[in-house]
């Protein structure tokens, strides 16, 4: 089965042409990762002629984010081509992620004949607050390899039902962690409401050595040249602090903590197909 991947800037990846196989917006790579060990699995099996596109996206407040959209904007399929659907959450939940992809592929001629959940770093994980950390790790990669690989023996038996990415469900969270991160939603919104702020990452000019690897991660074009960060097209997705090599950026979320401290549970991947 032949695969080529386009890799273009912004550690986004692109389709412009039919034959890529890995269509992903993957701000701090980890759903980059994920994709390429489904993709593994794939390549182990002879699925004949049928080649599918894997589609992986971020999570971001329970959907697909808006960015990934417009990114995807010019991807059709005319023939209905095979689509394996991927959502890369921060261990919290995925809530209408995968709905939305389904969704957005259809919409462009996409036939989704699997979907998967996988759960890799919050983009707001630190030191101090970590939040899945360290994921995908070997475990996490090698399901995911194994998800390929079943999604290449269905497609190799000629089954190319469509699956209802919308019907995989959360893993669910302890009851009081979900109330506890609930109420701090709450009240985060009508602080919003009352006094509106927007959070993006900062950036310490001290420790700045000038290599503008932000500029080139920023998905969204929001770093400028002289490194500040334009707030009105900042995503918050971390991609400009997880890169940094001086760690001279850091994201000060108010969420960091709740999510630290309420979706500790390690979740498992899941995938329908
Ligand atoms: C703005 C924003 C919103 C997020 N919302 C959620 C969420 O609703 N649920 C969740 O579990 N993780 C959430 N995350 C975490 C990301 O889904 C997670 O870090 C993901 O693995 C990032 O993918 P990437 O490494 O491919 O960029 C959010 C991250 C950001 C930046």
């Amino acid at each position: 089965m032949p695969f080529y991947v386009l890799i273009l800037p912004s550690r986004c990846f692109t389709y412009t042409e039919m034959e890529s196989e890995i269509l992903c917006f993957s701000p701090t790579g980890g759903g980059k990762k994920v994709a390429e060990a489904i993709r593994r699995g794939l390549e182990n099996i002879d699925g004949g002629n049928v080649v599918p596109c894997i589609f992986a996206v971020p999570v971001y407040g329970g959907h697909m984010p808006e960015l990934a959209k417009k990114r995807f904007k010019d991807v059709n399929s005319r023939d209905k081509r095979p689509a394996v659907l991927v959502a890369v959450y921060g261990n919290r939940a995925f809530e209408n992620a995968l709905a939305d992809l389904d969704a957005f592929v259809r919409g462009r001629g996409f036939n989704p004949v699997a979907a998967g959940a996988f759960v890799c770093e919050h983009s707001y994980s630190t030191k101090e607050t970590p939040i899945a950390s360290g994921r995908p790790d070997a475990d996490d990669l090698k399901a995911a390899e194994e998800f390929g690989r079943q999604v290449g023996m269905k497609l190799a038996f000629g089954d190319l039902s469509s699956v209802d990415a919308a019907g995989l469900e959360d893993e669910p969270s302890p009851e009081d962690s979900v109330r506890r991160f609930s109420a701090f939603v709450r009240e985060y919104r009508e602080m919003q409401a009352s006094r509106p702020q927007k959070y993006v990452p900062e950036y310490d000019v001290e420790l700045c050595s000038g290599c503008g690897a932000c500029i080139e991660a920023c998905p969204a074009g929001a770093v400028r040249d002289d490194f500040s960060i334009d707030d009105s097209l900042c995503i918050d997705c971390c991609a400009c602090v997880k890169i940094c090599p001086a760690e001279a950026r850091s994201f000060k979320s108010p969420f960091a903590v709740p999510l630290a401290e309420n979706f500790s549970v390690r979740k498992s991947p899941r995938w329908i197909l």
